[in-house]
């Protein structure tokens, strides 16, 4: 029986991936090291120094910098970040959210959300949905970086459900890892490539229904 929810952040709640990615995009010209989206999909869900560390190898150039000029670099991504999330509005939760999580509630099942991001809770108040949620585990309180499967067992925790009566939400292949190693159910948002170890897969928000993941988890726990 299915207990619990928990949502990953950017690009799932909202389209904040297309910030992180037009960031790091930013950081990366001012470097010369240019990349997409492809190598892009590498960087979801991944903490803030550890995709600076992807970006760096991927221009080899990872032995170039001290560990203070990487966290000034980092920093300097975060405030292209940080300009771009003053534009977030609750307007910009992505279509079928509201609906979903209003449905999980209907239901009486617990809420929560497990974020890679240090921002997390400055990008649910500006969404205006804090209210759906039971418990937020953001960045601050974990060690490990995702795919450690730790902020969704943390989330899974606080909320006082055992992992495998929690369904999780995600967007990114790093995501999906952390929820399977955490021994949760997996839902992914994207393409059937990058999202092929989640249990089911939806390609944008607008198709996650309640009863069709419901019925999934059921099946594959029977
Ligand atoms: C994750 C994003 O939610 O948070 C990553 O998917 C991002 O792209 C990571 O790097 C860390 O975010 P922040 O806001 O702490 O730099
Ligand atoms: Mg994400």
């Amino acid at each position: 029986q299915v207990q619990a929810f928990i949502f990953d952040l950017d690009g799932v709640i909202t389209d904040t991936a297309e910030y992180h990615y037009l960031a790091w995009k930013q950081l990366g010209g001012e470097l010369g090291i240019p990349f997409d989206r492809e190598f892009n999909e590498q960087l979801k869900g991944v903490s803030r120094m550890e995709s600076l560390e992807r970006i760096l190898a991927l221009g080899n150039r990872q032995h170039d910098f001290t560990a203070e000029e990487k966290e000034a670099l980092a920093t300097k991504k975060n405030e292209h970040y940080k300009e771009l999330i003053t534009k977030i509005t609750p307007a910009d939760v992505l279509p079928g959210i509201t609906e979903f999580l209003r449905a999980i509630r209907a239901h009486g099942l617990r809420i929560g959300m497990a974020s890679a991001s240090k921002n997390a809770f400055v990008v649910v108040d500006r969404l205006g949905v804090q209210e759906y949620f039971d418990h937020i585990v953001d960045a601050a309180t974990v060690a490990n970086s995702k795919p450690h499967p730790e902020v969704f067992l943390r989330a899974a925790e606080v909320l006082g459900v055992p992992a495998e009566a929690c369904i999780g939400v995600e967007d990114a292949e790093a995501g999906v890892e952390a929820i399977k190693a955490a021994g949760m159910f997996a839902v992914g948002v994207g393409t059937k490539e990058a999202m092929a170890k989640a249990d089911v897969v939806v390609a944008g928000t607008a198709e996650l229904s309640y009863e069709e993941i419901v019925a999934a988890f059921a099946a594959h726990t029977r």
